[in-house]
């Protein structure tokens, strides 16, 4: 697990975006795992930019998106197939037919997360992840006490995603109560991970999730056990770290780290 700090937002979103970019110019047909929330937008910003500017090309890659509010169709202005289309997709050159976000209003539940599961697995399996966190302690849609072998499926949210997610709606009864969401077992089989944090609200989940143990009580604690995760945080998010002049100094003697002035 790296813990990676930086001063400012745009820094997180900077740094992890240069990370996508290098996985697609070296695997041009990679999958790709994507978040929803404020988190990201910062990263698809300079994606798109990228995209733009420097010719990152998206035409080969596929995608898969950890989850979905039930209930909220494909054009409803806060599901997450809206965000992705209107916050990435529609700026770059993806292939409609190469993109996954779960449904949200599928008949059949419990056969739609096996046809996702199966359809991340005929397309080799995500190469890599980005996550967000919860002020819980999420990763996905799994809130505490989830399975860390859980697969995709049915979650009920927990309260303090309802409140922390109502800024989005108009007012707190419209957050739906359920989501699809890959499970952790899902999320700690893609091939590298990369969770983004910014912000004192954050601050104790990260905490659990990097220095204390392994726990269904924080699911991004499950990050321990994957043999290559990264957590981009900004100086909020780290703020409670007990180790953090430990990472910072891991970082500043990394090989290529600008030297100290
Ligand atoms: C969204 C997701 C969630 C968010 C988390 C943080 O697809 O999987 O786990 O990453 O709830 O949300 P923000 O970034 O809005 O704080």
């Amino acid at each position: 697990m790296e813990v990676v700090i930086y001063r400012t937002y745009e820094e997180i979103s900077m740094a992890s975006a240069a990370v996508v970019a290098d996985v697609i110019n070296s695997k041009p047909n990679m999958v790709l795992g994507l978040a929803t929330g404020s988190t990201p937008l910062g990263l698809y910003t300079e994606l798109i930019r990228m995209h733009k500017e420097e010719g990152l090309d998206f035409s080969h890659v596929s995608t898969f998106n950890l989850d979905e509010y039930v209930g909220l169709s494909p054009d409803h202005p806060q599901s997450y197939h809206y965000f992705m289309h209107e916050n990435l997709f529609k700026h770059i050159n993806i292939e409609p037919q190469n993109v996954h976000v779960p449904s949200g209003t599928t008949s059949n539940y419990h056969a739609f997360c096996q046809w996702y599961e199966n359809r991340i697995e005929e397309c080799g399996g995500i190469d890599l992840q980005v996550l967000g966190i919860g002020s819980d302690g999420h990763i996905a849609f799994n809130e505490p006490g989830s399975s860390l072998g859980s697969r995709t499926r049915i979650k009920t949210l927990s309260k303090e995603t309802i409140d922390d997610n109502a800024r989005f709606f108009d007012k707190r009864e419209d957050v739906p109560i359920y989501a699809i969401t890959m499970g952790v077992g899902t999320v700690l089989e893609a091939r590298k991970l990369i969770l983004l944090a910014n912000g004192a609200n954050k601050a104790k989940a990260i905490t659990d999730a990097i220095e204390n143990p392994v726990s269904s009580m924080c699911t991004a604690s499950a990050l321990q056990l994957h043999p290559d995760s990264t957590l981009f945080l900004d100086t909020d998010a780290a703020s409670q770290l007990k180790m953090r002049e430990y990472y910072e100094w891991i970082q500043a003697k990394k090989p290529g780290a600008p030297a100290s002035s």
